[in-house]
């Protein structure tokens, strides 16, 4: 089979090196893919929100199967386009992706299918909300409704926090804001749940917990994400049966309601109260770091699965996964999330031999004359699967060492609450 896969960060670089392994691959092309990826893929450089130039690609290179990675094409609806020509799309469609697109659409589903999530309000102006923050409980927590790659949620601690958070939404900082929303504030502990879904079936597709905040201790300001862990400590049978009864069956089931389907990873973004689950947003794709952190971990072939989907078959692959601990340290350009240098050369990595427990995943890399330079803030990602995650971060920090890039930093406590 030929595939091809959207985006262009260190979950595609992970899906494109366990799709390698796939006994059914002969190529694969990456759009626009990395340094990483061009050592197992062709990358093909193309804009991948112009879905004509896409489809051309596809066509004139008889790719059989599309995986999309990241969250702005499926909004923006690549897979209705892609499938009303023929073709074979991992991802979920335009209206199932509301439920990353607009935070609003997915508390109205809660409200609707009695789904746990914090208490809300919506606000259409900056007088309304104010008029309601005055009299509120802090902190509460304040968000843009539309995308905006995890920066626009405010934890407000006082009245004037939240103000400045009401103006500079309404001021157009996440682009146009036509709501805000007020959420209470959830005290517990998070964790990332992951489905797999072909439109009838659903199967679990492993956990995680991820590091959003750029300092030690989870402090400082949000980032994309500087590191993960597979599985979350609070997984266990009575809260994932919860997880699939209160959120993601009636998720699917509003969905179907509104005369659609899901297709594809739908990831769960959980608060955690004393073993009960409340949902703080859907992503409708994996994780990024947390794919890189999971996909080391999965023994079934990836594209038996993703084909299943597709074809409506899920039901009939079971998914098999090791045992071990997996951790994921982000290596980021000095800087990040602020302002960064670009082309700046990583000049050891060469020296790196990769095994089945450690992987390095490349996410803003280019390569140049044979030459590896960082093009992002998030860089490289060090995975390392292990019986402990002591161990595996051990060798993550290992392996970072050993590459000593004088243009990154990194947090060494990921995992703090696995292993301090
Ligand atoms: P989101 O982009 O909605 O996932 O929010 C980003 C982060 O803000 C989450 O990962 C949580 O840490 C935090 N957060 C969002 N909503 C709430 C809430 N209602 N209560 C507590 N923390 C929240
Ligand atoms: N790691 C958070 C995200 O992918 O949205």
């Amino acid at each position: 089979m030929k595939i091809a896969i959207i985006g262009s960060g260190g979950r595609e670089h992970s899906l494109a090196l366990t799709i390698s392994k796939s006994s059914i691959v002969n190529e694969i092309f990456c759009i626009s893919g990395n340094a990483g990826t061009s050592e197992i893929a062709t990358n093909v450089q193309l804009d991948i929100n112009k879905f004509d130039k896409v489809l051309k690609f596809i066509n004139d290179n008889s790719v059989d199967l599309v995986v999309v990675g990241p969250e702005q094409p499926l909004v923006s609806g690549i897979v209705d386009y892609l499938e009303k020509f023929n073709i074979k799309v991992f991802g979920p469609n335009k209206i199932a992706s509301q439920l990353e697109g607009s935070k609003i659409f997915t508390k109205k589903l809660c409200q609707e299918y009695n789904i746990p999530t914090a208490n809300f309000g919506i606000f259409e102006n900056k007088i309304d909300a104010k008029k309601f923050l005055d009299n509120a409980k802090y902190p509460n927590v304040i968000k843009a409704d539309n995308l905006a790659a995890g920066k626009g949620v405010y934890i407000c601690n006082n009245k004037q926090e939240s103000f400045m958070a009401v103006e500079e939404i309404f001021d157009g900082k996440f682009g146009e804001a036509k709501n805000i929303l007020i959420e209470q504030f959830l005290k517990g502990e998070e964790m990332s749940y992951f489905i797999i879904s072909d439109g009838i079936t659903i199967k679990s597709f492993e956990t995680a917990q991820d590091h959003k905040r750029v300092l030690e201790g989870d402090n400082g300001k949000n980032t994309g994400g500087m590191g993960a862990y597979s599985p979350s400590r609070l997984i266990n049978n009575d809260l994932e049966d919860k997880i699939l009864s209160k959120i993601i069956k009636p998720t699917l089931k509003g969905l179907s309601n509104l005369g659609t389907e899901y297709k594809g990873f739908l990831y769960a973004g959980l608060m955690i109260v004393e073993n009960e689950p409340y949902l703080i947003e859907y992503n409708v794709r994996m994780g990024d770091p947390e794919c890189q952190t999971i996909l080391p971990k999965l023994k079934t072939d990836l594209v038996k699965i993703l084909e299943a989907c597709c074809n409506k078959k899920l039901a009939n692959v079971n998914i098999e996964w090791t045992n071990k601990k997996s951790l994921c340290v982000v290596l980021c350009s000095k800087g990040y999330p602020d302002t960064y240098q670009k082309n700046i050369l990583i000049n050891n990595l060469e020296n790196f031999t990769q095994d089945e427990n450690n992987f390095i995943f490349h996410a803003g890399t280019k390569k140049e004359n044979n030459k590896i330079y960082a093009t992002g803030g998030r860089v490289l990602n060090f995975v390392s699967l292990s019986d402990n995650f002591l161990q595996a971060r051990d060798e993550v920090h290992q392996c970072i060492k050993k590459l000593d890039w004088y243009g990154g930093f990194h947090r060494r406590d990921i995992g703090f609450k696995v292993i301090d």
